[in-house]
């Protein structure tokens, strides 16, 4: 008889998003008429921008035409569009064209990355964090079972609350992988230069590697606030890095993001020489995937130009304004709230220390929203709770009214 992947057994029956799916659409066939305010999972509401739009039609007529039809691309990624990541994102920080995975999403790498790690490394994750670096290594044994502090065994947590202002310690022991998330899913927080500098410092002291992902960067703010970890001394040798069209352009339909694996990132092999992870996840990357399609790049590269730019920069403007009625809503109300400032996503303390679960009931039973947890990120994140701001306007503004009103707590 085949046998199963038991590390599969230690995680929860479902993932986050889709447990909350399953509770949302059970209360909606029991409460058929409730007019429900999804809040929850960070999906976007409002179209892509009309340059991507414009720029995938012009590639399917491309496809129409023998000319100039495109079947297999090269895996990592079409030229033009690496290059426009490079002159926009990364110009003068010195990363190269094989240094870039063009990928259908940031989930995906974020998930696939530990593959090209040993399976023994030792993990170390921000706590709360997105589900998927946690996930992903328990699924790959990295991990022992989960403890009855709804933690797993082996993996060092760094605890991120509001008494150390969400910015994570350096761990106690030594650790192979750093997942870090800035600005922060869920938090919606962010971390200083000289925070960023600690890590980069402590990864090349420790041989580590930093996992960055920096999903959201597109919505900081304010000044100062590093985009890539790229823009920290020494981070060239030490980390590899996650974006996304899903946030940046609303592509989480249409999946398309990257990842940077500069090749100075290097780890031990067997006998102890430091060898480049970046011709690992080439391999990787060339035998399990076949390219993100032709017309989807076509569509990213498109916000990088000028006009791309400006309505890009008008997407984000409309979801931080949301951010900010949720923000400033929250605080009305009497709650308090973090985040939203540098990131789409605001989090709150639960009103009286209740629980995460119990208030993610109260909220759908007593005013139809819905929102995420905190515990569903992990431990740390019990007696939060998170607002996403990729909302639509009207919704956004419905929510904060149902809560200032009709909200008991
Ligand atoms: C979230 O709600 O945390 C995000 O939508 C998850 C994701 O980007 O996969």
């Amino acid at each position: 008889m085949a046998k199963l992947n038991e590390n599969y057994s230690k995680l929860p029956a479902t993932y986050l998003f889709t447990e909350i799916g399953r509770r949302v659409a059970k209360f909606k066939s029991e409460n058929s008429s409730a007019d429900i305010i999804r809040l929850g999972i960070g999906d976007v509401t409002q179209p892509i921008p009309q340059v991507c739009i414009d720029a995938m039609h012009a590639a399917v007529d491309e496809m129409s035409r023998a000319e100039t039809f495109h079947g297999y691309g090269p895996e990592q990624g079409y030229d033009f569009l690496i290059d426009a990541i490079i002159r926009s994102n990364y110009a003068g920080l010195g990363i190269e064209r094989d240094e870039i995975f063009v990928s259908d999403g940031s989930k995906c790498d974020c998930g696939n990355i530990q593959e090209i790690f040993s399976t023994d490394s030792k993990i170390a994750i921000t706590d709360p964090v997105y589900p998927v670096y946690l996930d992903s290594n328990v699924m790959a044994g990295r991990t022992g079972d989960l403890q009855s502090d709804g933690h797993f065994a082996g993996v060092t947590y760094l605890p991120c609350t509001a008494e150390n202002n969400f910015a994570p310690e350096l761990p106690k022991s030594r650790v192979d992988m750093i997942y870090l998330c800035c600005p922060n899913n869920p938090t919606g927080t962010t971390l200083s230069k000289s925070e960023l500098q600690k890590w980069v410092n402590y990864a090349r002291e420790n041989e580590s590697i930093i996992l960055f992902d920096s999903a959201y960067a597109a919505y900081i703010t304010e000044a100062g606030v590093p985009k890539s970890i790229y823009e920290i001394d020494g981070a060239l040798d030490c980390a590899i890095e996650f974006r996304s069209f899903s946030k940046t352009a609303g592509f989480t339909g249409i999946r398309c993001g990257y990842t940077v694996i500069p090749k100075t990132v290097c780890g031990r092999d067997r006998d102890g020489n430091l060898k480049p992870f970046n011709p690992l996840w080439n391999r990787r990357h060339t035998t399990k995937f076949n390219g993100t399609s032709y017309i989807t790049q076509k569509g990213a590269a498109a916000i990088y130009t000028p006009e791309g730019q400006s309505q890009v920069k008008s997407l984000v403007g409309y979801y931080m304004e949301n951010a900010r009625i949720i923000r400033e809503g929250l605080q009305k109300a009497g709650l308090e709230v973090y985040g939203g400032i540098n990131a789409p996503y605001i989090w709150l303390k639960t009103p009286n220390q209740m629980k995460s679960w119990d208030f993610f009931n109260k909220l759908l039973t007593e005013v139809k929203i819905v929102g995420t947890p905190g515990a569903g990120f992990g431990a740390c994140g019990e007696g939060y709770f998170r607002l996403t701001a990729f909302g639509d306007r009207q919704n956004t503004l419905r929510a904060m009214e149902r809560i200032q009103n009709d909200l008991r707590f």
